[in-house]
């Protein structure tokens, strides 16, 4: 099995990108399957446009994989811009995707909708995504709801590359097992813890860096508080039970640990305590699992130098991986080197 992940650098990360991607990502590394994680810094350039920051952006959450625990001897963490075969599939590839699925999109739809202006670069999107997937030839690709469907895209236009380049390919057995004609592209398959796919924002909207709604992993610690501490809650009075579906009682449900969080239900259903003593709670299981962590991000803010190697390391290492698959994807298309 091949894993394969990214994470965006568009923004500080957040509990939603922990416990809907990079929670598994560490947990998967104990698998001993052959495990790429990467820094999309090419996509962020979307929403990123001083160069600075995007520089800052993409060591921070280098940093942020490392500091939660990703061991780059076991899992191979690299930067997206460091590859140039990713480019260049991506070109390939769009060769073959119908401009039909780009537009209907949902992460396209939904910037659109919250007013960005619409380029070619957040158009194509899902199609970089598409490639920086199957250059690699991945089988498993751990990510939250929100990424399912650049996943089915992923799927799609590997076969729509499949049929138009490899005589006799029959998508009904895209490893070739009964034609002998496996297809260049594999198909990849998203990987979604469902009690974590979509993690509530203070606001009870999905969390997402481009929300303002974000409880960050290494924000500054007052900062971490008064996000906390100002999720959106009702007027229940005190006394009374508590409704479910709210984003405070999501947020306790997925980050007090699961020995506790029983008594947090029961208080929560029957009611005498008042949401600033929740949200105390949550503050406390914050700290508590991502203590350590944060204590490591700050060694790892000390020595940028560390960090910078293990991502020319993993580059060359990511290279390699990539390279039969681009080589046959040339050959496929008739671009001799
Ligand atoms: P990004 O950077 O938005 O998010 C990184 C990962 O975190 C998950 N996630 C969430 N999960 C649960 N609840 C939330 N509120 C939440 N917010 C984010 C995302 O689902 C994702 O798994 N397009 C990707 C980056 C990317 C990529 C790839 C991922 C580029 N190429 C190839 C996988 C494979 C993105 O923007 O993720």
């Amino acid at each position: 099995m091949r894993i394969l992940s990214g994470i965006q650098s568009s923004g500080k990360q957040h509990i939603g990108n922990y416990y809907g991607a990079l929670r598994q990502f560490v947990d998967l590394q104990n698998r001993g399957d052959e495990a790429l994680y990467f820094i999309a810094n090419l996509h962020a350039l979307t929403t990123v446009r001083d160069p600075a920051v995007a520089a800052t952006l993409t060591r921070e959450t280098a940093m942020a994989f490392l500091a939660l625990g990703l061991d780059p001897k076991r899992a191979i963490l690299f930067r997206q811009s460091d590859i140039p075969e990713v480019t260049e599939l991506y070109w390939i590839l769009g060769t073959v995707v119908p401009l039909s699925n780009l537009d209907r999109s949902h992460s396209y739809k939904d910037k659109l909708a919250r007013g960005i202006s619409a380029d070619f670069g957040l158009f194509a999107y899902p199609v970089l995504m598409a490639a920086d997937i199957l250059l690699y030839g991945s089988d498993l690709v751990p990510v939250g709801r929100d990424q399912v469907q650049h996943l089915e895209f992923a799927r799609d236009w590997a076969t729509k590359f499949n049929l138009t380049y490899v005589p006799g390919y029959d998508p009904a057995d895209p490893t070739g097992a009964k034609t002998g004609k496996p297809g260049i592209l594999k198909l990849p398959e998203a990987l979604v813890q469902e009690a974590t796919a979509v993690v509530p924002g203070t606001d009870g909207q999905k969390m997402s860096k481009s929300y303002n709604n974000t409880i960050d992993l290494f924000g500054d610690e007052g900062e971490v508080k008064k996000r906390i501490m100002g999720i959106k809650t009702d007027s229940t009075p005190v006394e009374a039970p508590k409704p479910g579906d709210t984003p405070l009682y999501q947020l306790l449900k997925v980050m007090v640990p699961e020995s506790e969080f029983p008594a947090v239900e029961a208080s929560w259903r029957q009611g005498g305590k008042g949401y600033g003593e929740y949200k105390k709670t949550l503050l406390a299981a914050y700290h508590a699992t991502f203590g350590e962590a944060r204590a490591r991000y700050q060694a790892l803010q000390k020595d940028p130098g560390s960090v910078d190697a293990v991502l020319r390391a993993g580059a060359e290492r990511a290279r390699a991986v990539a390279a039969p698959v681009i080589e046959r994807v040339r050959q496929a298309v008739g671009i001799e080197r």
